[in-house]
């Protein structure tokens, strides 16, 4: 699908990348360090918990975008020695001339990640892909509301769309329930929201909310258990 908006990549302040929708005061990540934000608050707060008690991870992410959760992701997955089987969500895929222009393969500490970022972006959509061994792929080119998602399947969610004022209809009671649903007992949704509304809407679809200090230049973030 077309994005109904445009882009551009921006310099954010740890020097890692992100994009910028043009003159609506959005963002990818935060501009105080992306890099620093999605290990903050979807591998620390989110993958890192589950880790020890996990071999194997089944993890949903809502907002595919420039695929640097799911490059954090499998590095991770790679020393704890991990099998992921990884279900991205994302209706407005990057093209080619954006995220060949990323920076992030080149800020990973383990060297020679740009052939495992082109095939995130490249591989086929609504299949399941294998990217490394132990590493799977399966890119949904549908918005939340209309994904496909297998009931009691999932321990882990990266909540990971625009914020609330740019979408405020995937930050609702009845998305929350939708992915509630798809979510094994005990599994976790990280987000980098903290709003009120928010948290109450996951709290009535089946969450225990917890509060968690944010990345620099933001005070939280919000872990959710379901229950
Ligand atoms: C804040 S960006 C984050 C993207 C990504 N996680 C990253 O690290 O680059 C939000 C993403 O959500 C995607 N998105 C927009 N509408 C969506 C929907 N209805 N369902 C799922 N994702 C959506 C956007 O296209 C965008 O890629």
């Amino acid at each position: 699908m077309e994005a109904p908006f445009q882009r551009r990549i921006v310099k954010t302040a740890d020097g890692s990348h992100t994009l910028e929708l043009v003159g609506m005061d959005e963002h990818y990540h935060s501009t105080f360090g992306a890099l620093q934000e999605s290990r903050h608050v979807f591998i620390k707060a989110g993958m890192l918990a589950l880790t020890e008690k996990n071999s194997v991870l089944h993890v949903l992410e809502v907002g595919f975008g420039t695929g640097l959760n799911a490059l954090l992701t499998l590095l991770e997955a790679e020393k704890a020695n991990l099998k992921v089987f990884y279900h991205a969500l994302e209706p407005f895929p990057l093209q080619r001339e954006e995220y060949e222009r990323l920076n992030y393969p080149a800020l990973m500490e383990e060297k020679d990640q740009e052939e495992t970022f082109m095939k995130f972006h490249e591989s086929e959509w609504d299949k399941d892909i294998e990217i490394s061994p132990g590493f799977t792929l399966r890119k949904e080119s549908s918005g939340l509301g209309e994904a496909n998602l297998r009931a009691g399947f999932f321990h882990l969610v990266y909540f990971d769309a625009f914020g609330p004022d740019t979408q405020p209809e995937l930050w609702t009671q009845p998305m929350f329930e939708k992915v509630s649903l798809a979510m094994k007992a005990g599994g976790i949704l990280t987000t980098y929201c903290a709003k009120g509304s928010v948290k109450r809407a996951m709290k009535a679809s089946g969450f225990d909310i917890e509060k968690l200090p944010g990345p620099p230049g933001k005070r939280e973030i919000t872990r959710a258990i379901k229950r």
